[in-house]
C-alpha cells in the first residue's frame, strides 16, 4: 500500500538541518535596551517589579554603559524619573533635564550608540497623565506644543530618534514640524502608532513613578478589543511622518504586529513591555521556567510576527546569550 503525504520532518532530523531551514532569526542589532535615569548621586536601586532593571545615577552609569557595549548591544531607549513634577512636566523639556543630561553623556561616552528618547510628559506631570490635565481632561492641543518641544530639546541634547509615546492625536505632526524647524530634519520619529491602555504596563509605572493620579489613560489609549483602530492609529502616523511604527504591548498583540507588517513597508518595532518581563523573571525565579529558553521563542516569535526591532528589559542577557552561542 502506497501513502502519499508530505515528510516535514525530512528537514527536522538534525540540529544541522534545523540551522539550514530556520526561517527567522535574533541578532543584537534588533534590540533596543530601555534604562531609567534618576536625578542624584551613587544611585543604582533595582526595580523591585523587574528584578535585573534599575534606576541609575548618571554618576554611576558609566560602568553599566561600558558593560552594555561589551555586549554588542547597540540601541538604548532612556526613560527620566526627575525630581521635580509639575502641572505641565516642566522638567520634560528642561534644557538640563534627566533625560537631557543622559543623552548627552552616552553620546560623549559613545558616538556611535543610537540613543533612542521616550517622549511623553506622564513622568513628568504631577497629576501623570501624558499631557496636560484641564478639569480632569487630557487637552490634546496643548499637549502637542510641550511635546514638540520636549522633542527639540531631546535632538539638542543629542538623541538619535525621537519616540513619542503619548498617544495625543497629531503628535507625529506636531513633533515632525518642530524637528524640522528647529534644523533636526535628519532625526526619525519612532512612533508608538499603536499602544493600548495596558495593565501590561504596570511594573513600568512602579519605575518610572508615572501612575496617573486620577483616572486612566483610556481616553488617548487604545481599546484593547480593537484592531481596526490600530491600522487607522498607524496609517495617520505614516501619512504625519513617523519614520518606525510600534506596537505596545507586544505579547498580547502578536496579531497587530503582522497586521502592521502586511500593511507598511516602514520598520515594525514590538515593546516587550514592563510586565511581559516581570512575569517571565518571577516564573523563573520559582524554577517553574527555563528563562532563557522562554525569552528566546518570544523574541523569535515577534521577529515571526513581523517585527523588525524588539524593545526589552531582557536585552542584555540575550546579548549573552547570543554571544555564548546558544
Ligand atoms: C510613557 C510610557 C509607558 C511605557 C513606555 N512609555 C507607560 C504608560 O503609557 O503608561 C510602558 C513601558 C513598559 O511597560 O515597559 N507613556
Amino acid at each position: 500500500m502506497s501513502l502519499s503525504f508530505d515528510r516535514h520532518r525530512r528537514l527536522r532530523m538534525s540540529a544541522t538541518m534545523r540551522n539550514l531551514v530556520r526561517e527567522h532569526h535574533v541578532r543584537v542589532e534588533d534590540l533596543i535596551y530601555p534604562l531609567f535615569f534618576v536625578e542624584g548621586t551613587g544611585v543604582k536601586h533595582e526595580i523591585p517589579s523587574m528584578p535585573g532593571v534599575y534606576h541609575f545615577s548618571l554618576d554611576v552609569f558609566k560602568e553599566e554603559l561600558d558593560d552594555i557595549v561589551s555586549l554588542g548591544i547597540q540601541s538604548l531607549m532612556v526613560f527620566g524619573v526627575p525630581n521635580h513634577k509639575d502641572a505641565c512636566g516642566s522638567e520634560a523639556y528642561a534644557e538640563n533635564g534627566i533625560v537631557q543630561q543622559a543623552i548627552r553623556m552616552i553620546k560623549e561616552a559613545y558616538p556611535h550608540m543610537v540613543v533612542m528618547a521616550d517622549n511623553c510628559l506622564c513622568q513628568y506631570t504631577d497629576h501623570g497623565h501624558c499631557g496636560v490635565l484641564h478639569e480632569g481632561n487630557v487637552e490634546n492641543d496643548e499637549s502637542l506644543a510641550l511635546l514638540a518641544k520636549t522633542a527639540v530639546s531631546q535632538a539638542k541634547a543629542g538623541a538619535d530618534v525621537i519616540a513619542p509615546s503619548n498617544m495625543m492625536d497629531g503628535f507625529v505632526a506636531a513633533i515632525r514640524a518642530a524637528l524640522d524647524e528647529a534644523g533636526f530634519v535628519h532625526i526619525p520619529i519612532m512612533s508608538y502608532s499603536v499602544k493600548y491602555a495596558s495593565s501590561f504596563y504596570g511594573p513600568f509605572r512602579d519605575a518610572a513613578h508615572s501612575t496617573p493620579q486620577t483616572g486612566d489613560r483610556k481616553t488617548y489609549q487604545m481599546d484593547p478589543a480593537n484592531a481596526r483602530e490600530g491600522i487607522r492609529e498607524a496609517a495617520a502616523d505614516v501619512e504625519q511622518g513617523a519614520d518606525f511604527l510600534m506596537v505596545k504591548p507586544a505579547l498580547a498583540y502578536m496579531d497587530m504586529i503582522q497586521r502592521l507588517r502586511t500593511r507598511f513597508e516602514l520598520p515594525i518595532v514590538a515593546y516587550n513591555v514592563s510586565a511581559e518581563y516581570s512575569m517571565v523573571k518571577a516564573a523563573a525565579a520559582n524554577g517553574w521556567i527555563d528563562e532563557q529558553r522562554i525569552v528566546m521563542e518570544t523574541m523569535v516569535g515577534f521577529k515571526r510576527a513581523g517585527a523588525d526591532l524588539i524593545i526589552t528589559y531582557h536585552a542584555k542577557d540575550i546579548a549573552k546569550w547570543l554571544k555564548e552561542g546558544m
